[in-house]
């Protein structure tokens, strides 16, 4: 514990709960012993929250209820309380139509639990895509100390001599096998290989991309992001959490001291240079929001041009893996490469700098974490792109796609939705050539509903067979970090609520300008107006429930996909409960 404690026992927020000689507090003394514990236990003690998102069906987060009992054991050495909170499990496998129409609930259940709850600290366990996001989103709100969980990569994936990447390879193999070259046998052994131990995505998706970006903002022990799942580190971090958050709660070390301006830009360059999945821009800027910090698209962008890509890591990187990427030093080595590039005097949960944690970080590979002189990719991970198309902005990854479509100019191929695309795709005979512009529209927050991953559109099978792996493909979706390829994403405002995308008609010519970040279709202001006026808006997605409460909030992708009113600055904040 640091010198001067700044809360005492009877300071702390819990002590509300179980301090006062009053009717109330006596209930909640004897809810306890109901619970077998003696006052002892717990009054006086910085009560910790370990807010879990284990379920059955979160593949990702297998080892949760034993990582609970790790940092059960370091809360309790440290003097703590610790309570086990179970938080809404939302997995990126199974959830349909897609885990992103459900970031919001966790965030807003994180908010509301730990708001209704004598609670004075809590450990974030999560890792798989929007987890960690609706974790931190929900934390961030509540204001009390916090320290993340990342749950860690699983191991690489193998097959037949083969290693195989989450995602990348089964898109991969995909097309392999819709071009005939891989037997049903085969298929298995893939299907078996690709995902062979609990932990998140292995390739930097979004998973490795939000725990990285959480780490390099300073909210997990240094460099925990890295260490695999499977690593009996990642035991000892968890223990480590434990001891480390009673101390937080002493120190009332914050989220607000954390989460300054520096810190958002440092987590930004930080996604850059790990070749970041497309979907840290929404989860970022939305972060950002409720941390009261003004982080844009075009922030992100000019730190885009000016990051190179160093991590070698899949499927930005050629050659990598996160387990290849841990072995070669970790989010620690990278970020002490980037270090000139960094505001190192941003505080983290460790009670240190960014500077400090770094101290005697060290590259052990320089093929899997390179030097600036010799970057994966000149620039960072991300570009902006503007233009009549997308005048709120999208999103392109300019190292995963072929750069034969960084300036390209083609007819459109208009989809309005999913299947309707699905069945043109499969069909053999479809009249499509490597110049089309595949665009697949009514994909967005509202429109998918839920802001999909489908923007990494299926080449059509009538060109993978004749051995085209890429084409230029629009869409007002969003895709897996996983994902690669020239697609452009997250076009706001989308299709559904009458953005321009609305109005594309298939023939149109597509223009895109990588370069220079620019994105149209060549159609002229008086035919977009007439089509403009002809346009009728479609019906809405969900009469009732959480769909309903979604449509109703939900921001736009520019904005980050937050609700309006979850947003800082809307009203008074709720503040304590009252009694
Ligand atoms: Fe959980 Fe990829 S499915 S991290
Ligand atoms: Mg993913």
């Amino acid at each position: 514990m640091s010198a001067k404690p700044k809360k005492t026992p009877d300071t702390l927020r819990s002590s509300r709960w179980f301090g006062p000689d009053d009717l109330r507090s006596f209930g909640h003394r004897s809810r306890m012993m109901q619970l077998g514990y003696a006052e002892e236990e717990f009054r006086g003690r910085p009560i910790i929250g370990i807010l879990n998102t284990w379920s059955d069906l979160n593949s990702c987060h297998g080892h949760f209820p034993e990582r609970v009992k790790d940092v059960k054991r370091g809360v309790q050495m440290a003097g703590g309380f610790p309570v086990e909170m179970p938080s809404l499990s939302v997995d990126e496998s199974f959830t349909k139509p897609t885990s992103m129409l459900y970031r919001n609930m966790l965030a807003m259940e994180v908010e509301e639990t730990i708001r209704s709850h004598p609670l004075d600290g809590v450990v974030l366990m999560g890792g798989c895509d929007k987890t960690t996001p609706g974790l931190v989103m929900g934390a961030i709100t509540a204001g009390v100390p916090m320290i993340y969980l990342p749950a860690g990569p699983m191991l690489r994936g193998h097959y037949a001599g083969k290693i195989l990447g989450s995602g990348s390879d089964a898109w991969k193999y995909w097309d392999e096998r819709r071009a005939g070259n891989i037997s049903d046998e085969e298929w298995l052994g893939i299907q078996g290989g690709i995902a062979r131990s609990v932990g998140t995505c292995m390739t930097m998706g979004t998973a490795s991309t939000m725990t990285a970006i959480t780490d390099a903002l300073g909210l997990t022990l240094p460099g925990a992001s890295s260490i695999p799942a499977a690593d009996s580190g990642h035991q000892r971090m968890s223990s480590e959490c434990g001891r480390r958050i009673v101390d937080m709660v002493w120190e009332d070390l914050t989220p607000d001291q954390i989460l300054t301006d520096a810190a958002f830009r440092n987590a930004a360059i930080i996604a850059m240079a790990t070749g970041c999945s497309t979907n840290a821009v929404v989860h970022l800027i939305a972060m950002a929001r409720r941390a009261g910090v003004d982080l844009t698209l075009d922030d992100l962008d000019a730190l885009g041009r000016t990051t190179p890509l160093v991590a070698n890591v899949r499927p930005a990187g050629k050659d990598y893996l996160m387990e290849d990427f841990f072995y070669a030093g970790g989010l620690r080595a990278l970020m002490k490469q980037m270090e000139e590039r960094l505001e190192t005097s941003c505080l983290t949960v460790t009670g240190k700098t960014i500077g400090e944690n770094l101290e005697g970080a060290e590259v052990y590979n320089d093929d899997v974490i390179r030097p600036l002189s010799n970057p994966v990719y000149h620039e960072g991970s991300l570009a902006v792109l503007r233009g009549n198309l997308c005048p709120d902005g999208a999103v392109i990854k300019p190292a995963a796609c072929d750069p034969a479509y960084h300036v390209h100019e083609g007819p459109a191929l208009v989809f309005d939705s999913y299947p309707e695309m699905k069945a043109a795709v499969n069909d053999p005979d479809l009249d499509v050539t490597p110049d089309h512009v595949m665009v697949l529209r009514n994909a967005g927050p509202l429109g998918g509903p839920g802001f999909p991953e489908w923007g990494m559109l299926p080449i059509p099978t009538a060109l993978v067979r004749q051995g085209h792996r890429d084409m230029l493909r629009i869409s007002d979706a969003r895709m897996s970090g996983t994902s690669y390829g020239a697609c452009v994403l997250h076009v706001a405002p989308e299709s559904f609520v009458g953005g321009p995308l609305a109005l594309l008609k298939t023939g149109d010519i597509v223009r895109l300008d990588l370069p220079n970040r620019t994105l149209d279709m060549l159609v002229d202001e008086a035919e977009l107006e007439r089509r403009r006026a002809d346009w009728t808006p479609p019906e809405p997605k969900f009469q009732r429930g959480w769909g309903h409460m979604f449509s109703k909030h939900v921001t736009q992708a520019d904005k980050g996909c937050d609700f309006d009113y979850l947003e800082r600055g809307h009203g008074e904040a709720a503040g304590e409960p009252e009694i």
